[in-house]
Formats: C-alpha cells, structure tokens, sequence
C-alpha cells in the first residue's frame, strides 16, 4: 500500500486534525512515512492564521514539486486545512503539481480523494465545500503510531496524552482574524459523542485529555443542525455591529444554562466523570465566555488541571475594541485574578498581538504593564499580520514592519524575564508529572509535564511513559524545568 507523509502547520487543532487524518489512512491500509523522502504521497497541513505560515507551506510545495516533477513524477501532493479551505482551486492555479486541495470540513474524505487519484480515476481534487455535520468527524486516534494495538503487547500507548475536538468554527469574527473563513460558523459535537470518544481513548491507557475548539467557551450554544439553519456566513464587509444584532436573533441554545452552568461547563463535569482519566485540560478559550462557572469549575473539579490558556491579544482597551474583543482589560484581569484565588499557583498563558492597526506607543505600552500586571507563566507573541477580507487589513494607521518587530522584541524581553522569575522560583519544589515520553532535544531523557502545563525534563525509562510521577525540580532552563524523581520517590 501507499505511504503517506504529513506535515503540519499551526495550532493544535490542525495536529489534532492531520492525526485523525493519518488513522483514518492507516485503517484504509495505507502506511505512514517516518518523512517526505521516499513517500508515496505528501500532504501539508496548512495555517492561515499569519502571511508568515501561508509563505512557509507554499515554499515547501514549490521544493516538493521541483523534486518530484524531476526524481519521483508519481507521487501525489497535496494542501489540506486552513489555506486549502481559503485558497482552494487558486493553490493549484499556482502550484500546477499539486494534485489534492483539501478544505476544513473535508478532513473525513482524505482516503476517498487518495483512492481515486492514485488509481487515476481523477486527476486532480478540489473540495472545500461545507458539509453538515463535519464538525464530528475528526474522531479518528492514532495512539499506537503506525503499529497495530496487538502488537504492542501491554505497553502503554505512544500518547498517554490525547486531543479531543468538540466543536469547529468561530463566530466571534475578531477584525484580525481569518479563523471564522477558514474554519466556518460555530459547530458542536454532542456531550455523549464527545464523553464516548473520550471513555474510549481512556479505556486504551489515555491518562490526560485537551478538549480543543477554536471557542471552547462557546461550545453548546449552537449544534450544526441551527448552524446550517442559520447557513449565512457574514460577509467580510458586513460592519461588526450588524453582527451582535444578528447573533442574537440565532443564538438558539441546544443545551440551555443549567443550574446555572453554561454548556462547555457541562461537558467538563461529563468528561470528569470519566474513570482512569486523570487529567483535562481545553484550549482555546475566550476571555468574553469565561464566566464564574467556569471558574467555580476549576474550584470543583480535581482532574481539571491548575492550567489555564488565555489570549489577552492586547492591554489597551481601545485595541481590545479595534480588535472587536468584546472584553475590556479589566475584566480581563478580573478572571485572572478569581481563577487565581480558586487554584492558587495556576499557570497562566497567553497570546498578544503588536502592531495591531492602530497602536499607538501608549496601547503598547498598556500591554507591557499588563503582561507585567498578570504576570504571565508564558506568552505567544504574534506581529500583526494582515490577512485577506478581515475587517483590520482595511484599517488605516497599519503599523510599520520595523515598529511591529521592535515591540515585538520588547514585548519578548518582558515576557522572558518573567517567565525566567517565575520557572526559577520552582527549583526546589516537588510537582506531579505525567511522563509523556523521550524528551525531544535529547532523547535519552524522559519529559513529562506539570499539571501547570511546564516541561520538566528527567533522567528515566520508557517504562515510566503513561505513569503520573512526582518530582524534585533541580534547575529551570528557559520555559523548561529539570527535575529528579528519585529524589522524592525512594
Ligand atoms: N496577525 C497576527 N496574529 C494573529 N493571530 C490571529 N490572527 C492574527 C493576525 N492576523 C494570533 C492571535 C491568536 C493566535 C492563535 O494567533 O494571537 O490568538
């Protein structure tokens, strides 16, 4: 059979999608390629979300097709995701040696399209239509990598750890932010499909599970069925203030507020009730959904980790409203400050973006002193990127490259320092891991994380992957943490 090798750009929803990808290949007797060379079909998972990942995937296909249309004229390539879904038939226009353009609702029919082109049925693929319903086909798992369960015997899986996607779009339409093009309205699974692929995931030796989704914090208010009701899309030149007015009107809510609990809070207390599982944790959420029951959760809910992802995007609140937030700093700082006080020592992350159209001096300055302010375990920084269609590329005041790179660098410095205070103040303590595998860098290490979500390297086995382990943190690296087991466990 064919092997396939996939490469992935961007966030964790993509990696979680190209896994589902990959199983599903895998089941259709395809094998997977340990790289490109030599494999009998590429696929690039692709990221909108900065000009910086588009360029990155593009260049990658451009040397791809040179190799192949020179050494190996039959291996079939391929875009899938975000940039596939935005840029569709204009990739092959383009990039006349690529075969497949796969879109993100259409992950599910990656072996079908492969089949077809492989035995020359067709020649060339492009399907980025909507589909109802695609938001609970990305369910497929690859725990046991290219090996069949069988065969590994009583050894635990390849990933102790698992990503649950339980919804697929966004209609928060932030001015910046290309997301809701590439990936659709709001779609959520149910809470038992959700619960039932993560018993299953647990029942084959899945200690800890990210549920992800673009809006995790809005997941339940809309299913697919009012989705495909509601059908419109906004049009990117559709003002943001018709869209609260028209939100409202559809904000038809499949799983009502009960007793007080939103429905992401829902699901969190299903998924917790999940026997053998040890640890949740979710990304992305949004700051406008983080309600006091989201944070009463936190005080609740053991296996819900003291971890929390938080994009701020911004410290002056009159970027958060540029940038259509629908949050202000304060409030912002208000829920760091409560999940604080339920989950002392809770590490905190973010994104920022600088030079964001607009941005004076004095708005940069305002995030520096709210990264300063939060204290932030760690930060993602973007430079603002502009992307097609999105209400901020037609801003006006755009910020200079140079000047987006010099906050850019400032911002790092603070964050860096922080960051350095704030891992250091950790040696000496003793923290829970769960032992993920090899570490990257140096794979005569063990890694595992901290329920905090911090990288703590060790000396170990590859008998300790899957175990929950406590250890003495020796030394901190930058934004890595060493740590000794033998220590506390003699
Ligand atoms: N330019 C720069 N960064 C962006 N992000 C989203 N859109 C853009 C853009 N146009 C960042 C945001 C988001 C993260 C995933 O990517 O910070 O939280």
């Amino acid at each position: 059979m064919p092997s396939v090798y996939i490469k992935t750009y961007g966030c964790q929803m993509n990696e979680r999608d190209s896994e589902a990808v990959a199983a599903q290949l895998v089941a259709k007797g395809y094998t997977l390629a340990p790289s490109e060379v030599g494999a009998d079909v590429i696929l690039l998972n692709t990221c909108s979300v900065r000009d910086f990942a588009e360029q990155k995937a593009i260049g990658k296909m451009q040397n791809l097709a040179a190799d192949v249309r020179k050494n190996r004229p039959n291996v079939v390539l391929g875009f899938m995701g975000c940039m596939a879904q935005s840029r569709g038939q204009e990739l092959i226009d383009r990039l006349p040696d690529v075969d497949l353009v796969l879109g993100t609702q259409k992950f599910h029919r990656a072996a079908d399209c492969l089949d077809e082109i492989l035995a020359g049925r067709r020649d060339k693929i492009v399907d980025v239509a909507e589909e109802q319903g695609s938001e609970a086909t990305i369910r497929e798992h690859l725990l046991y990598g290219n090996a069949s369960k069988n065969g590994g015997g009583h050894r635990p899986p390849l990933q102790v750890t698992a990503f649950v996607s339980i919804m697929q779009g966004c209609n928060q339409y932030c001015t910046f932010c290309i997301v809701p093009y590439t990936r659709g309205e709001e779609r959520s699974r149910s809470i038992p499909d959700i619960v039932g692929e993560c018993r299953q995931l647990v029942s084959q030796g899945v200690k800890e599970i990210t549920l992800l989704g673009q809006i995790v914090t809005s997941y339940g208010r809309r299913r697919a069925s009012e989705a495909a009701v509601a059908g419109r899309a906004r049009s990117p030149s559709e003002p943001v203030e018709n869209l609260e007015v028209r939100r409202r009107d559809e904000d038809i809510a499949p799983y009502q507020i009960k007793d007080g609990r939103s429905a992401f809070v829902q699901l969190l207390n299903a998924v917790h009730e999940i026997d053998g599982l040890e640890r949740i944790r979710f990304t992305s959420p949004h700051p406008k959904g983080y309600g006091d029951d989201l944070i009463e959760a936190y005080a609740r809910l053991p296996k819900l980790v003291e971890s929390a992802h938080l994009p701020v995007q911004s410290g002056s609140d009159r970027v958060l409203k540029l940038m259509h937030r629908g949050y202000t700093r304060e409030r912002y700082a208000g829920i760091i400050e409560k999940l604080r006080r339920a989950r002392p020592g809770i590490g905190i992350t973010t994104d920022i973006i600088v030079g964001f159209p607009g941005e004076t001096e004095d708005d940069f300055e305002q995030t520096l002193t709210l990264a300063r302010e939060v204290q932030f375990d760690n930060a993602y920084i973007f430079k603002y990127s502009q992307r097609r269609d999105t209400p901020a590329a037609a801003m006006p005041d755009q910020v200079p490259q140079l000047i987006r790179e010099e906050r850019n660098q400032r911002l790092l410095e603070v964050i860096n320092e922080i960051g350095k205070r704030k891992y250091s103040a950790l040696v000496g303590r003793q923290a829970q891991i769960l032992v993920e595998g090899p570490s990257k860098k140096n794979p005569a290490r063990m890694t595992g994380r901290t329920r905090c979500n911090k990288i703590v390297v060790f000396d170990g086995a590859d008998r300790h992957r899957g175990q929950l382990m406590d250890v003495k943190i020796t030394r901190a690296g930058s934004f890595t943490l060493y740590g000794d087991p033998a220590i506390v466990n003699l």
